[in-house]
């Protein structure tokens, strides 16, 4: 599929991609390893999608959308911290950190104040080499990334000034398959994860979808330092927001390797269905 410039440089597509597989596929947040204590939560926006992992008192990790139960206005206003419950800053509703509903201001307390409806909605979560994923629909059973990663050894962050596909267009770009099949050392998970082994360290590479202008790497190493990784997230930072720049400018991706046709294929099966239902 040759890709159109309009689809990494307007809002139009990402809509579309919001509706049709950031609202159903398993979604990454973040590394089990950034929520590791009781209290620990990481917010994000993922397709559109604004949610925030925590770590209850139990250990237990739960996936919530972070909009409030009262107006609908974000709980979690920092990208990431310790707490003992949530107190939303704008009429301060306050969750536990589970999600559920606590207490209000009288002035603004709900009729209902035992209401289930009350608390934030729970997306389904799980954990997978290390990960926490997460789904807004009910998808089929969360992606195989392989067996357990070594130890966690941090996660870079790195602000792209591109597309969300530019950045998997890059990384997949790296990896193409060789005659003799797919390299057991290099995993790609449609739409966000790539998975590479080099010896006893894993790097997982995160894309996180803000806008469609925006995007973050997340550059998680397990068995390694991640401060060993900082220099390539570096040059991926730089290439991508070279050839967002050719995108925009009319110069098309070109399908050059079986995963790169694979990710254009489902993109164009998205917008396809995506044009039917709208
Ligand atoms: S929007 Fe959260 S308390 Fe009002």
């Amino acid at each position: 599929m040759i890709m159109k410039p309009e689809d990494y440089t307007t809002g139009d597509a990402f809509q579309a991609e919001k509706r049709t597989f950031f609202a159903t596929e398993w979604l990454p947040l973040c590394a089990e390893g950034q929520i590791a204590r009781p209290g620990d939560f990481l917010s994000a926006s993922v397709g559109g999608w604004s949610v925030f992992g925590v770590r209850d008192g139990a250990g237990a990790l739960h996936v919530l959308r972070n909009a409030c139960r009262h107006q609908n206005m974000p709980v979690v206003g920092t990208p990431s911290g310790n707490c003992e419950s949530f107190r939303c800053r704008f009429h301060g509703w306050t969750y536990d950190l589970q999600g559920r509903f606590l207490s209000a201001p009288p002035p603004v307390a709900p009729a209902d104040p035992k209401s289930p409806d009350l608390h934030l909605p729970a997306l389904t979560t799980a954990v997978v080499s290390g990960l926490v994923v997460f789904s807004l629909g009910t998808p089929a059973p969360p992606p195989d990334l392989g067996g357990p990663p070594g130890a966690y050894g941090g996660t870079l962050t790195t602000e792209i000034a591109c597309n969300w596909k530019v950045g998997v267009e890059h990384l997949l770009a790296e990896h193409p398959i060789a005659e003799e099949g797919p390299s057991p050392d290099f995993v790609w998970h449609w739409p966000l994860l790539a998975l590479r082994r080099a010896g006893a360290v894993t790097i997982v590479e995160q894309i996180v979808p803000h806008t469609f202008l925006r995007t973050k790497l997340l550059t998680h190493v397990f068995g390694g330092a991640a401060d060993d990784y900082r220099q390539a997230a570096g040059t991926i930072k730089h290439v991508c927001e070279r050839l967002q720049a050719d995108r925009a400018a009319g110069t098309p991706a070109v399908d050059d390797g079986a995963l790169l046709a694979d990710f254009h294929r489902r993109l164009a099966q998205a917008y396809a269905q995506d044009s039917k239902s709208t």
